[in-house]
């Protein structure tokens, strides 16, 4: 996926304020970089492969004196990563300038057309849309222009036009997209985050809809009838500061120790919200965990805590397979999807169809205002503040622990659920003293020389070694597989051999004799042993301790996997942040 920032207002120094807007939304893609800026009826552009993070414009741009201006990160998805595919895409007149996010599927039937007419110069679906914008002005005002167009497209898209005349249109279906209002500024987002440094006024205009922006304010209309629609302002979550790495070298480091403070914000916040959700799956003939990568593994440990706590059945599927899995959802059924951005579109599509079949949707997300919070029946926030970290920590930590709350609230002990948070986040906070994280780092030191790293656990701990595997390959790209302690002699374990690294969940519960026999299994064939959890055990090479906080302990005891990842990553010259082909939210199939 794709950031997409604009700007225009009283201010002539669009340049700076669109490049820094992009640089607050470059973990939405690093491939590229570019703006587009308005300068006496004409566009000034300037496009270029590679981060943006320490990115200066050229002095003739940024010392440009411009009012309005647009901006786009590019995650590539159609056209190799290069400066002429980079966004923004111009019209052959140079009268608009185009930044896009999504795909146009339809895209070769629409190039073919215009080619007649239009002389191309990228590879990109997006330049596409520019041309057609181009064509559609030759007999229409640019509003109904873009709308002509816009409705050209196949696909889930979200574009941001900027016209020589002085205004931008943006248009939505599918993908993010967000505006702000400041005091004769205005803005458009892919993200709300970006926007926090301008404004925390905001407006999420709805899929099929057009806004135009220019001097004077914003105006929505409705994509299908062009008539103007109510914007209703909202207030943005967050503080400046959430954007900034601050004291930490990287996001990941600094999201890592925000854990204890949001899993205390959960225990404050979002208790009654979690009674309420208790209340709706005792009601439901059916609940339906959906989510995607890490937010899965916590509808993973929500299904064992569940199961374990209060006796109660959930299922859980992996987001993009229940699109074959959900045929007998019915209108009793409840549906609840966990994703830190909202706007995950292996999600999305599901809970389309869920709703289609009148199950009831709860969206539990950490975005106000994303595509899934909007599509949510039930709606919770879970307040975890922006995550800028590719790599997902203090979201995960933040679901699962207001699935452990509605799972003790479902047996009436929610408050033996806010000890045990409580308990978590103090063990946290004593993982992360310094003390501790020298043991981390000179075991990141020893695993940087692993070719592969195994991790298993068993029940409760079953989705923290899935959730360790993820942490560790996603952020230092040495392949980790983690799995059910009971299945490695199914096969696994044939790929065991002297040296090879496995870390081993043993938290002081039900499974602990049995993962240590595990433990053992692997040792006996020469594999050396992490061992985590609360009681150091001889089969161990190595020990981190993870102090006991009963149910609550697989949230703290996934810290020091996050934490090795981290350092792994270092170790490994790797960018903790922006992991290579990766995105933060992913909004295209
Ligand atoms: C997690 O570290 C990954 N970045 C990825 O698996 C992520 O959890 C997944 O894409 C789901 O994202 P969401 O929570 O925004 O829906």
């Amino acid at each position: 996926m794709c950031g997409i920032f604009g700007y225009v207002g009283e201010l002539e120094n669009s340049p700076s304020v669109i490049l820094e807007g992009l640089k607050l939304l470059e973990y939405r893609g690093y491939d590229s970089w570019g703006i587009a800026v308005g300068n006496d009826r004409h566009i000034v552009c300037e496009k270029q492969v590679g981060k943006i993070g320490n990115a200066v414009l050229k002095s003739d741009v940024l010392n440009l004196k411009s009012n309005i201006g647009i901006g786009h990160t590019r995650w590539a998805t159609h056209g190799m990563v290069t400066d002429a595919n980079a966004h923004p895409h111009l019209s052959c007149d140079r009268q608009i300038a185009v930044v896009h996010n999504g795909i146009v599927e339809n895209f070769n039937s629409l190039k073919k057309k215009l080619e007649k007419k239009h002389e191309f110069y990228s590879d990109t679906d997006t330049e596409v849309i520019a041309h057609l914008i181009e064509q559609e002005l030759k007999t229409k005002p640019l509003k109904e222009a873009v709308v002509s167009a816009f409705k050209k497209l196949k696909g889930l898209n979200a574009i941001a036009v900027l016209s020589q005349e002085g205004e931008i249109v943006v248009a939505k279906n599918g993908s993010p997209l967000v505006l702000g209002a400041g005091d004769s500024s205005y803005y458009v987002a892919s993200d709300p985050s970006a926007l926090i440094s301008y404004t925390k006024k905001a407006i999420f205009i709805e899929d099929q809809q057009l806004a135009v922006l220019n001097k004077k304010g914003i105006q929505v209309f409705s994509l299908e009838n062009g008539k103007k629609v109510a914007s209703k302002i909202q207030t943005l979550q967050g503080e400046v500061a959430d954007t900034l790495p601050g004291e930490y070298a990287h996001f990941m480091l600094k999201e890592i120790n925000e854990q204890p403070k949001v899993i205390r914000s959960v225990v404050e916040v979002l208790t009654d919200s979690a009674v309420d959700m208790a209340r709706e799956i005792k009601a439901a003939r059916g609940t339906f965990f959906i989510a995607s990568g890490t937010a899965f593994h916590a509808c993973l440990a929500g299904t064992y805590l569940f199961s374990k706590i209060a006796g109660h059945h959930v299922n859980t599927s992996v987001a993009s397979e229940f699109n074959y899995l959900e045929d007998f959802l019915n209108p009793k059924s409840l549906v609840i999807a966990l994703s830190q951005s909202g706007e995950t579109i292996d999600v999305v599509e599901p809970l389309n169809r869920a709703a289609k079949k009148g199950a009831k949707i709860a969206a539990v997300v950490n975005n106000l205002g994303s595509t899934i919070y909007r599509m949510g029946d039930i709606k919770v926030l879970l307040g975890a503040g922006p995550e800028i970290a590719v790599a997902s920590t203090k979201a995960y930590v933040a679901k699962i622990a207001f699935l452990l709350l509605v799972a003790y609230s479902l047996v009436g002990k929610t408050s033996t659920a806010k000890r045990l948070l409580r308990q978590s986040a103090n063990e946290i906070e004593r993982l992360l003293r310094k003390s501790d994280l020298e043991k981390i780092k000179k075991t990141a030191k020893f695993l940087a020389k692993a070719e592969h790293i195994y991790t298993i656990g068993r029940g409760l701990s079953y989705s923290t070694a899935l959730e360790s595997a993820l942490k560790i390959k996603e952020v230092s790209y040495i392949h980790t597989e983690g799995l059910a302690g009971g299945e490695l002699k199914h096969g696994t374990i044939a790929l065991v051999s002297r040296g090879t690294p496995c870390l081993v969940y043993a938290p002081s519960d039900e499974t602990y004799e049995a993962i240590i026999s595990n433990a053992t299994e692997i040792k006996s064939r020469g594999g050396f042993i992490i061992g985590i959890g609360s009681k150091k055990a001889d089969v161990f090479d190595e020990w981190i301790e993870v102090k006991d906080t009963g149910d609550a302990s697989l949230i703290s005891m996934v810290v020091p996997a996050q934490l090795l990842a981290y350092y792994l990553a270092l170790e490994k010259g790797a960018d903790p942040d922006k992991p290579r082909n990766l995105a933060k939210s992913v909004t295209v199939k």
